[in-house]
């Protein structure tokens, strides 16, 4: 397997058609060339995800997006302009150059500018946008460093480009654009508030009894290997369990009888940004114990803290009745 930062490496792989780990700010992707069906092909086959799950395609400015032919919203480059390059998406509109395996036949497109600086410099290069989910195995956790990417998919990309652990930790924020009123399709690493305060509205966000759009939504997402319990208090929860058989993630407290390496505390200071950066690590960390259950809590619906929640909730086991 082949890590390193060489993005000159990582141009020729992605040129041939191969896939590539790139960092962003949010987590890695897998990356490849959006408008080569069969390198995205390689993307599906590679995650074993579903055809039916459309891609993000990946650039360095509006220009570029606008050079391909795509129509952007004027309320969409009102929020590129203050957001990007950075954690939010758009979805707009495709046209014939976007492959309808990027779109999974939607007739959309989702698009975003990644906020890190050795991807930027490998965008402007490509005469291509990259599609590229998070590089995770499907319904597996996202992850945030080259070696999650190493340890989950390792012998299967050509490259992994190495630009450190990812900043904000929480994959994109999701807004659609495809009707008048914008949609919340997915919270993620910027805070929905932040982003109604630009368009000067509420957004609506997509309830998870409509049919799923973004499968981000997929209620089974982010699972790792032990039982992960998200409950309302950890010290009820874990009364009756087996200390030395359990493994926590807290939002601030450590908690006694349970050894502290099975202990991790999303931030000390109660900081959601901060809490956000370490969830998708402590979830691989954790799930390499050997233990047999985890208890994680509900963090405050604010900012992140709805992304953070949105993950937690999906990595639980639940009583589904369909
Ligand atoms: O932060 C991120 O967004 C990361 C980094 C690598 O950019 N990417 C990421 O991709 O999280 P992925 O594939 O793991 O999640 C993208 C989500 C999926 O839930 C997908 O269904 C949704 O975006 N999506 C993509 N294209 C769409 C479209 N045309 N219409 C609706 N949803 C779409
Ligand atoms: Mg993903």
């Amino acid at each position: 397997m082949l890590i390193g930062n060489n993005i000159q490496l990582a141009y020729n792989l992605l040129t041939n058609n191969k896939l590539v780990a790139i960092p962003t700010e949010t987590v890695y992707g897998l990356a490849a060339n959006a408008f080569n069906a069969d390198a995205v092909l390689k993307i599906y086959q590679t995650k074993n995800r579903p055809q039916f799950n459309p891609l993000i395609i990946h650039s360095n400015s509006v220009e570029r997006f606008e050079n391909w032919g795509l129509i952007i919203p004027p309320e969409v480059k009102l929020l590129a302009k203050h957001f990007w390059p950075g954690p939010i998406t758009f979805i707009i509109p495709a046209n014939n150059n976007i492959p309808e395996i990027v779109t999974a036949g939607t007739g959309a497109v989702a698009i975003r500018v990644p906020n890190h600086q050795l991807t930027l410099q490998l965008l402007e290069k490509l005469d291509f946008p990259l599609a590229a989910p998070s590089a995770n195995p499907s319904g597996f956790i996202s992850p945030t460093s080259p070696q999650h990417v190493a340890y989950q998919l390792g012998n299967k990309v050509d490259y992994i480009l190495d630009g450190g652990v990812c900043n904000v930790g929480v994959e994109s924020t999701i807004i659609s654009f495809l009707e008048n009123e914008p949609k919340i399709l997915r919270y993620g690493g910027l805070a929905v508030e932040e982003i109604e305060l630009i368009l000067g509205t509420k957004l609506i966000s997509v309830n998870e009894n409509d049919k799923i759009i973004a499968p981000g939504m997929l209620l089974k997402h982010y699972a790792p290997n032990h039982p992960l319990y998200l409950v309302n208090n950890i010290e009820d929860a874990i009364k009756n369990e087996n200390k030395n058989r359990v493994g926590v993630i807290s939002f601030y407290k450590m908690y006694h009888d349970i050894p502290s390496e099975h202990q991790f505390v999303l931030s000390n200071t109660k900081d959601l940004n901060e809490a956000a950066k370490n969830l998708f690590s402590f979830m691989h960390q954790i799930d390499k114990l050997n233990i047999d259950k985890i208890f994680t809590e509900k963090l405050p619906s604010i900012g992140l803290g709805y992304a953070i929640n949105d993950r937690l909730k999906r990595a639980s086991i639940r009583e589904t009745s369909n």
